[in-house]
């Protein structure tokens, strides 16, 4: 079994942590790494960010961060490491570049800040004995055991604040208007900004759709001239046998590519009721931009938690956000499954659908 054997710490006083940031970017990322260099610095270590997810690592490739460096990055979108969904266990020679790595630097300790891609990974080089802990990182809010991940509630801001304004479209030409929103394979996005943007019809991979009734419902709506918002996750579907789509195609890493649902419910509705239908899919508006107020705090508080988990040596952890506190759980058991959508907040969110609207459904 292949074990690393990494080289004893040489300082006593302090020890020099990595960070990555790997798969989708997200507001938040930079205000993570700030978190991390401040608490670090504060305990008297080193912090070093490999760039662009785990190929940094494998390519030694890596930038000196300090507590002057991350000025302004609280509120910067993106990451300033860089960010790629390249796994070095899908390389022959991926697990000794990195062990290069970690030793030509003395890394005593990494952090990955990622989705359940990234995250994985880090289990795997975990596994190995790499001195690794994770850091939860998606818009999608999918991963398990953590409530909430930051850049969720930021994409979710982007995506009411565009349901708001098509609203006022949709009436002035009382047109359906269908947005299609990400969340990959989970619809937390779509369920959460359908309710806050008062959606008539929220449609999420968790609950298969009929088109059919979704046409039904509209047509029945629409009889009192009154336009309709119909919000579809990316990874939404319908019930088998019920309406075409195009089988799946994958990336390069082997993820289903999404998109393109939206158009098709459109057309679809279109088809079926006749009403003026539009599409519009908010794709990578939702990851971009300053992290709101909420994740700022959020991914501030991830990172210090996680240079704390470092400075314990707390190696296969993952910072998780639980009742309103910040606690450690296995990566192990976090990657295990996705997180789906909460049947009760959905239950929720369908009292406002209008299939259910008997009496006066002209008000969202
Ligand atoms: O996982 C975050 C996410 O934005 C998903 O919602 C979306 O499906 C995917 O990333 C897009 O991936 P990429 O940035 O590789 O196109």
């Amino acid at each position: 079994m292949w074990h690393l054997e990494l080289a004893a710490p040489h300082r006593v006083e302090g020890v020099k942590i990595a960070v990555l940031t790997g798969g989708g970017d997200a507001p938040g990322l930079n205000a993570v790494i700030r978190g991390v260099v401040r608490q670090a610095t504060a305990d008297g270590h080193e912090v070093i960010g490999f760039r662009d997810g785990w190929k940094g690592v494998m390519d030694n490739d890596w930038i000196a961060l300090d507590v002057q460096g991350c000025r302004g990055l609280l509120t910067r979108g993106g990451t300033v490491l860089g960010t790629t969904r390249i796994n070095p266990f899908m390389r022959d020679d991926g697990r000794d570049l990195c062990k290069a790595a970690f030793e030509a630097n003395n890394v005593d300790a990494l952090i990955a800040i990622g989705g359940e891609g990234t995250l994985s990974c880090a289990q795997e080089m975990y596994k190995l004995g790499f001195p690794v802990l994770g850091v939860p990182k998606t818009i999608d809010n999918d991963i398990g055991l953590t409530e909430m991940t930051f850049g969720f509630a930021t994409a979710v801001d982007i995506a009411t604040e565009a349901i708001g304004r098509l609203h006022t479209t949709a009436e002035s030409h009382d047109r359906v208007m269908v947005v299609e929103v990400m969340g990959r394979h989970v619809g937390h996005i779509a369920t959460w900004a359908g309710l806050a943007g008062g959606a008539t019809l929220t449609l999420i991979p968790e609950k298969p759709f009929d088109i059919n009734e979704v046409c039904a419902s509209l047509t029945e709506r629409h009889t009192r001239k009154y336009a309709s918002i119909i919000v579809v996750a990316e990874g939404a579907k319908p019930i088998p046998g019920t309406f075409n789509v195009p089988a799946d195609t994958f990336d390069e890493f082997g993820h289903v590519k999404l998109g393109g649902i939206g158009e098709l419910v459109a057309t679809e509705i279109s088809a079926q009721t006749g009403f003026e239908t539009r599409t519009t899919v908010l794709g990578y508006v939702q990851r971009g931009g300053e992290p709101s107020a909420f994740d700022r705090v959020l991914a501030t508080w991830f990172g210090v938690e996680a240079a704390r988990a470092a400075d314990d040596r707390d190696f296969g952890a993952m910072i998780a956000y639980q009742c309103g506190e910040m606690n450690r759980v296995r990566i192990a058991d976090a990657v295990e499954d996705l997180k789906y959508v909460n049947e009760k907040l959905y239950g929720v969110a369908s009292v406002f659908f209008t299939t259910n609207a008997v009496g006066d459904p002209d008000v969202d």
